[in-house]
């Protein structure tokens, strides 16, 4: 069926929306308005809250929202939220704090906190020219352009930390940039950024068409091509380790500690050389941040870019974690780029965020940023564990077994007969659906 454009969607009611969707795309269906509409808060303010998150919306997509206890970081218990729709990423959390809590724990140190920011722009003129400029008449301009922006983000101890003129004309004719870097504090400070360079661009314009040193050909040769933040802050990262001798792994999947240890080690190694392992090794990473950043009120599209874009940043991409064994010493840790924050955007907006931030103490951005990539750390931990050992589908499928039974409609003595038939047994797909078959059956 060919579908007609619809003119003014967003300026229909809730339901005109809904209407025109079920009407155009579902043949006007009414289990579908249902559907949306089983989704709709009961209290009325907390439903208008969430649809003005975004726009267009229509209803709520949940998502489990589930507690990883046992957390020692730092020195502090904590118990993580965890927002994440794919069975065993909570499970594999707890099983990995619970692992290392009687170990000492996740002990994590910030590297550096440093976000960055670009106004990208095109001008026709000699660079040591541009450079002089830049020297001594743009760059305290800019400073001095920006002081109302900045003013409050100073006040809390952070601020404009550098600007520089970077030279790109090696590699597209005429391109420089103003690389900036930030201090955004307890914000994740992407509008502080954004407002910052947007104002960058205004007045490199402004001051170039002053600037007498400049030829009308080389002020009309003057592009603003864009000012945005970048997502890739390598300069903002955090590092999460564990460690312990390699007696006391005690690893309970019935191999040596040394072989437990050495097995484990060589997972990691495979992560570091090999791409398309690498890949999978930092998605699973990614399992353990994401669902944090999420509970969190966090911008996961940003801390994926980023997290992958390091794990390239030498041409090669490659393991964000990394595994030593000396002097019987096992030792596992994460470098993390992270930029997260712990006000603004969500934090004090939506409800869960501010249960997730009081659960976790009220953190600063960079008490987050740890806890972030423990949780990462501690997800790896448990992937390549299960991966070295029993592999991962026994862990996975136990977990999964409750979607396959909803999805066949199973009551509730019959999970229990599951859970019960599993216990010993690797769950899969087959299996559930020839049991399931057998006790209908036998029912009749
Ligand atoms: C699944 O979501 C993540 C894993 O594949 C990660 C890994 O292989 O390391 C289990």
């Amino acid at each position: 069926m060919n579908h007609k454009p619809v003119e003014g969607f967003s300026k229909l009611t809730k339901q005109g929306k809904i209407d025109w969707i079920v009407n155009e795309y579902l043949e006007g269906n009414e289990e579908f308005q249902t559907i949306l509409k089983q989704y709709w808060n009961e209290n009325p303010q907390l439903q208008k809250l969430h649809e003005e998150f975004s726009e267009n919306t229509i209803s709520n997509f949940y998502m489990p929202y589930g507690i990883a206890p046992n957390f020692l970081i730092d020195g502090k218990l904590l118990a993580l939220p965890m927002a994440v729709e794919e069975s065993s990423v909570v499970a594999a959390a707890s099983k990995a704090a619970k692992f290392w809590l009687d170990k000492g724990g996740f002990k994590t140190t910030i590297i550096n906190t440093k976000k960055l920011g670009h106004t990208h722009f095109i001008i026709d003129v000699e660079p040591h020219k541009l450079q002089h400029f830049f020297n001594f008449k743009l760059k305290q301009k800019l400073l001095e352009a920006t002081e109302d922006i900045t003013r409050n983000m100073r006040n809390r101890g952070g601020g404009i930390l550098n600007i520089r003129l970077i030279d790109k004309t090696a590699e597209m004719e005429n391109y420089y940039q103003l690389k900036a870097s930030f201090d955004t504090v307890d914000s994740m400070g992407a509008n502080f950024i954004n407002s910052c360079l947007e104002q960058f661009g205004k007045t490199l314009r402004e001051e170039v068409s002053k600037d007498e040193d400049f030829t009308s050909e080389e002020k009309n040769s003057l592009q603003i091509v864009m000012n945005i933040l970048s997502n890739f802050t390598p300069d903002c990262i955090v590092r999460a380790e564990v460690s312990c001798k390699i007696d006391e792994l005690n690893d309970d999947s019935g191999i040596s500690n040394e072989e437990f240890a050495t097995k484990f080690k060589r997972a990691v190694t495979i992560a570091e050389i090999e791409p398309f392992r690498a890949t999978t090794h930092n998605k699973g990473i990614m399992n353990g941040v994401d669902a944090v950043v999420i509970a969190t009120g966090n911008d996961f599209r940003a801390t994926e870019a980023c997290a992958h874009a390091y794990a390239a940043k030498d041409g090669k991409y490659t393991s964000l974690t990394h595994c030593t064994i000396d002097d019987g010493v096992f030792r596992f840790w994460i470098d993390l780029p992270i930029s997260v924050g712990v006000v603004g955007g969500l934090t004090n907006l939506h409800p869960l965020v501010k249960f997730s931030l009081a659960l976790l103490g009220k953190p600063s951005a960079q008490e987050l940023m740890s806890i972030l990539a423990v949780s990462g750390l501690a997800q790896n931990f448990g992937a390549l564990r299960s991966l070295v050992t029993t592999g991962i589908q026994k862990g996975h499928m136990k977990m999964h077994l409750f979607n396959i039974l909803n999805q066949m409609g199973a009551t509730e003595e019959e999970k229990q007969h599951f859970v019960t038939y599993f216990k010993d047994k690797t769950v899969s797909h087959h299996e559930v659906i020839s049991e399931f078959n057998r006790i209908r059956s036998s029912q009749n």
